[in-house]
């Protein structure tokens, strides 16, 4: 039977505000704001909209309150293809933000408001609607409610959904242990070099393998300026990145995620979802910020 949805996202949503000051200001210090930018974020939202521009069915399972943010992240979605129908808009509490000074140096001070994210039950899921798409992408939560329910939600569905895991720094140090329940029930998982090396304590080629033991059908590690290691546990590849002006690395490893769920979708080999995976970060990092490089369908269909 055909699914409704290609990938749906499950993580947290936040509105990204950040702000050009004079210098970081310490305690009892006083700086100025030079500049403004406000952008819609989060890691697995970041890569939904990397897969809604390359034209799939995408939709998103996250939290949002009836604020000025809450709106802005809804409305953003629309505008790029994502239905919205899962996620819930809660008359309570704040929308996530992250608050960023970023100094005349480049230096970086950020403050992050999780709020109602850290929010969903569990209970408040619909999981038929969750059941009718081909992925399920997870990023990670601040807090526990979120991430308990995550678990839940992997349990119910992986006989029926592939999913897909992106667990970052923050979930990573919460311990193998604390995560296997998600990660026995992947069908992929997208670490970083350094996270499988703090999950696994294991360098790169033997870290994926303790995690194809615990369940995993493939695991694609994404070692920065080096590209990507992917592995099912028959064939493996180091795949070198491609050779871009870097701007901002900010979102690449979002936008690899976006590049290589979409070669599964298109049933590509391991190899070419790889190579799609370095192919849509490196346009990320060409500009600045996590979504403004992200391509269209056609900007890239010549290529692959
Ligand atoms: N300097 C670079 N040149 C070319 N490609 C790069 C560069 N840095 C990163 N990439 C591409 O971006 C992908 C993801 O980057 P990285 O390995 O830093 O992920 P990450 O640590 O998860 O990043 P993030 O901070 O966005 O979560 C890499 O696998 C590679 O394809
Ligand atoms: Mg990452």
């Amino acid at each position: 039977m055909k699914k409704t949805f290609h990938v749906v996202g499950f993580g947290a949503l936040n509105v990204d505000k950040l702000y050009r000051v004079n210098k970081i200001a310490y305690e009892d210090e006083e700086s100025f704001i030079i500049d403004f930018m406000e952008a819609c974020g989060g890691s697995a939202a970041n890569t939904i909209v990397g897969l809604a521009r390359l034209g799939l069915k995408t939709g998103f399972i996250g939290k949002v309150a009836q604020d000025r943010e809450g709106k802005l992240l809804i409305e953003d979605f629309k505008r790029e293809g994502v239905d919205t129908s899962m996620i819930i808009v809660t008359k309570r509490g704040r929308s996530g933000t992250v608050i960023g000074f970023v100094d005349e140096k480049g230096e970086r001070a950020l403050y992050v408001d999780p709020g109602v994210n850290d929010e969903i039950s569990f209970e408040e899921l619909n999981i038929d609607l969750i059941k009718n798409t081909e992925f399920l992408h997870l990023s990670s939560f601040v807090g526990d409610k979120s991430f308990e329910t995550q678990k839940k939600l992997v349990e119910e569905v992986a006989d029926e959904v592939k999913v897909s895991f992106d667990p970052g720094t923050l979930y990573v140090k919460r311990g193998l242990e604390a995560l296997k329940p998600i990660l026995k029930n992947s069908f992929l998982l997208l670490p970083s070099g350094e996270e499988l090396k703090i999950l696994t304590g294991k360098s790169v080629r033997e870290g994926a393998k303790v995690l194809l033991r615990l369940g995993a059908e493939i695991v694609a590690v994404k070692l920065g300026k080096e590209g990507c290691y992917v592995t099912d546990g028959k064939e493996e590849h180091f795949i070198k990145a491609y050779s871009v002006k870097v701007v901002d690395t900010t979102g690449a490893g979002d936008a690899f995620n976006s590049g290589f769920l979409f070669g599964l979708v298109k049933n590509k080999d391991l190899y070419e979802c790889g190579k799609l995976g370095n192919l849509i970060a490196s346009r990320c990092i060409t500009k600045m910020g996590a979504r403004t490089g992200l391509p269209k369908l056609a900007e890239i269909q010549k290529i692959i």
